[in-house]
Parts: C-alpha cells; structure tokens; sequence
C-alpha cells in the first residue's frame, strides 16, 4: 500500500504461513527486507528459493535498493532466507542482539562446537539494542525490544508501521507460543503493554496469518484494533488472566513441524550447518529416548 513515506510489499508463504515485507523509503528506494523465507522441503532434504527470488525480482522491478535485512527473531517455524539475500544483494543482515542468548541455548541443543558457532551474535552483520534507530534511506526507524515469544523478539517501528513478528498475531487469534527455551507469558505481557503505549493508529503487521474459521487471509491491524479487539490481551486485560490465557494454551500445542532444521539455520542467520567433507550440509535433529 502507499503511504506518505514509504511502501509496503507483502509476501505470503503457504508452507509456513509466514508474511515476509519489503519496505522502501519513496525518496530514495532504499529499502529493508523484513523475515524472508527459504524454502523447503523437509523429506526431501531440499531448500529453494523460490520466495526469496520474487523478493529480488520485486526489487529489481521496482529499482529498489536493499539496505537492511531485517530478522524480528530467530523463527522456528521457518528458515529464513537472509544469508541468501545478503549473498545476492549485501545488505547487512540484523537482529536484536537477544539472538545471543537464543544462540547459546540451541548451541546446546544441537552440540554445535566453538569452530562453527561463537553464540555471540555470529552470522549476523548487526545486533540491534533497544531503542535503537536506524535508517532506510531517508525513512527513520526504531527497535523495540518485544521479548516473551523468544528471548530476541524485536518489532521495527518504521515510519507509523510496526513490524511485530510473533509477538502479536491478528485480533481473532491472539498471541503466538510462549514455551519455547526463552520464551516467557509474563514478559510477553509487559511487551504487549510497550506496543499498546504507541499511538492508536499505529498499523501493525504479522509475522503469521493462521485464517481461524477459514476466513481470508490478514496481515495488517491497528493498535486501537489490538487493544480494544484482541482475544487474548486487550488494552485492560490483566497480567495474570492472560498468562493463565496463554500457559493452559501452550500446554495443548504440538512442536512445530519445523522447529529444529529451522532453529539450526536461523541462529547462523539462515546459512546452512557448514558441509561436510563430501560437500553436503546436514541438518541434525536430536533424539530423546521417551518413558
Ligand atoms: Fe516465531
């Protein structure tokens, strides 16, 4: 959609469900990659990029010129396409800098050695701290830490456009998980309540469009519309009701589909585990014995 300052271009990927932005500064055309998606395919060990190439072919259709990659967290529902499109384009790719602690977590999990994971923000060109702004083009922009969903949630406020990630999903679904390793209802609240301070019309955009009931597929809202609407906090909703909300949810949810090939990429900013000495990369899925 046009606006005064800047367009939004939205993206859609069936698979994960995942909306993925380009945001360019109408002056200039500079212009932020915000969560892209790479594609693929778990049981054939493939990836594409199918997505990620109609982003660049947008940008080239439209003489856009990349200058940030913007990650909101490190998804585990989804492998991002950022190292992809900072090969194809240089931009730098960013996060906030609780991609640190994410890092250190699933260097763990997955018995990642010192050689290819530091857990010090590696594989990422910048880490965002609160509040901190930045630029694309002459189109200012903010940081906001959103922490609760994961440890390194962010939402970009750019320009009356609040880029949320999971830590809000569309009014008629609520909230996104919060028991991931990192993940936390009550921080996830006190996030809510920061992005609840922002004017009421602050548009909002999704990370993820799940369609409860069937109905059409939505990615924008208002923060009138969050608070006044929103089915599992609105604007005076208590602390404890949606923590207790949120837990007995979480407890009845499946792990995602994708959650370890996509967290193993992701924490290396969606570059592949480095190949082994026959040329092909794995993704390693730990095994727990059960009972
Ligand atoms: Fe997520």
């Amino acid at each position: 959609m046009a606006m005064a300052n800047v367009h939004i271009e939205m993206f859609f990927d069936k698979d994960s469900a995942t909306f993925s932005y380009v945001v360019s500064d109408n002056n200039t055309g500079a212009a932020a990659i915000i969560d892209p998606v790479l594609n693929y395919d778990a049981a054939a060990g493939t990836v594409s990029t199918e997505d990620a190439d109609k982003i660049l072919a947008y940008l080239a259709a439209n003489n856009l010129k990349p200058v940030w990659i913007l990650e909101t967290h490190a998804h585990a529902d989804h492998l991002s396409a950022a190292h992809y499109l900072h090969n194809k384009t240089a931009a730098p790719v960013a996060i906030g800098e609780g991609i640190k602690k994410v890092q250190q977590t699933f260097k763990l999990v997955f018995n990642i050695g010192d050689d290819e994971l530091l857990a010090k923000g590696d594989y990422f060109d910048k880490l965002f701290a609160d509040n901190e702004t930045f630029t694309i083009g002459t189109v200012q922009a903010q940081v906001l830490n959103t922490p609760g969903h994961t440890n390194d949630s962010v939402s970009y406020l750019i320009d009356g456009n609040l880029f949320v990630g999971d830590s809000l999903f569309m009014p008629d679904s609520g909230t996104a998980r919060c028991d991931f390793p990192g993940g936390d209802a009550h921080i996830l609240f006190r996030s809510i309540q920061r992005i609840y301070q922002l004017p009421d019309d602050t548009n909002i955009f999704m990370c993820h469009d799940y369609q409860p009931g069937g109905r059409e597929l939505k990615y924008q809202t208002s923060v009138l519309e969050q608070k006044t609407q929103n089915i599992h906090v609105k604007a005076d909703t208590p602390e404890q009701e949606f923590v207790q909300k949120r837990e007995a949810r979480d407890k009845t949810l499946a792990v995602p589909r994708l959650i370890y090939p996509s967290v193993q990429v992701n924490i290396r900013a969606g570059q592949l585990p480095k190949a082994e000495q026959n040329g092909v990369s794995y993704i390693k899925i730990p095994l727990k014995q059960q009972g």
